[in-house]
């Protein structure tokens, strides 16, 4: 590998970690194990509404935004039902890359699904200057052209990571940071083809306190969502061990929707 490659790859690993990408995927799978039950109920019904919306899709190539764990995903049924698959993510865990090497129709694209928002909101973050709050659409990250495209619960958590690491520096507003927030979902919604996708989606964070009473519901979709051609909702419960919040419990209200 060249000098100026291995240069590039060293200062993204490093930007990653510091903006915590890497330790948040691995907190993924380590809550997992803490609440695994929860969350099988949850990657099932995923799953099911996977390969229920791959039916109704022309089987050349698939592609999944999000991929990770692969937790969420039914890939033996798919890579038997595809002719190709491509797994795109900021990060491949080294497991997963293990995984498919005994699959050959299916490959990895290592990308930020912003289109390089990561990496702007560092360099501003870090330089101190200011970021452009009225137009993202040059973030439009260029899908592949496919039959099928997931989007794998990743529409909710796209702004999540960058607004955290934007409040380090109290530069911005609760309204600058909404504004932000709707502009990255509308982003990942336009870059969905219609008639051709699957959304995989949290879209209600429910709180319980420790006696199981609800005490708060946040809506987790701040933007119009596409006509669906068939829509289900499930709960995921994603922690009954008051770990994420303190002496609550959260459960996600989640949604697959084809369109
Ligand atoms: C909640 S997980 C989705 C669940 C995933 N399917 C699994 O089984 O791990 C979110 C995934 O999105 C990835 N991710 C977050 N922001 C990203 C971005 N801007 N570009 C690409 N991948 C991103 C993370 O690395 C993580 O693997």
């Amino acid at each position: 590998m060249k000098i100026n490659n291995i240069l590039k790859q060293l200062k993204e690993t490093v930007m990653l970690r510091q903006m915590q990408y890497i330790q948040d995927q691995k907190g993924i799978a380590r809550r997992y194990q803490g609440e695994k039950q929860n969350w099988d109920l949850h990657f099932k019904s995923s799953k099911e509404f996977i390969l229920e919306s791959a039916k109704t899709k022309n089987k050349g190539k698939l592609v999944v935004l999000g991929s990770g764990w692969l937790f969420d995903l039914p890939m033996n049924e798919l890579s038997n039902q595809f002719k190709e698959i491509v797994l795109i993510d900021i990060n491949h865990p080294k497991q997963v890359l293990h995984q498919i090497k005994k699959s050959p129709n299916v490959t990895t694209i290592k990308a930020d699904i912003t289109n390089g928002l990561i990496d702007y909101f560092y360099k501003k973050a870090k330089q101190k200057s200011s970021i452009d709050l009225n137009d993202f659409s040059s973030f439009a990250f260029p899908v592949p052209e496919a039959d099928f495209v997931i989007s794998l619960n990743i529409m909710c958590q796209l702004h999540i990571i960058l607004i955290d690491y934007l409040k380090k520096f109290n530069k911005y507003s609760n309204t600058d940071l909404n504004k932000i927030e709707e502009q990255i979902q509308q982003s990942h919604l336009n870059i969905l083809p219609k008639g051709k996708s699957c959304l995989i989606s949290d879209y209600e964070e429910e709180i319980y306190d420790e006696n199981d009473n609800l005490i708060g519901v946040n809506p987790l979709i701040k933007v119009d969502l596409p006509s669906e051609n068939f829509k289900r909702t499930w709960q995921w419960k994603f922690d009954s061990n008051m770990t994420y919040r303190e002496d609550s419990k959260t459960f996600f209200n989640t949604m697959g929707l084809d369109f």
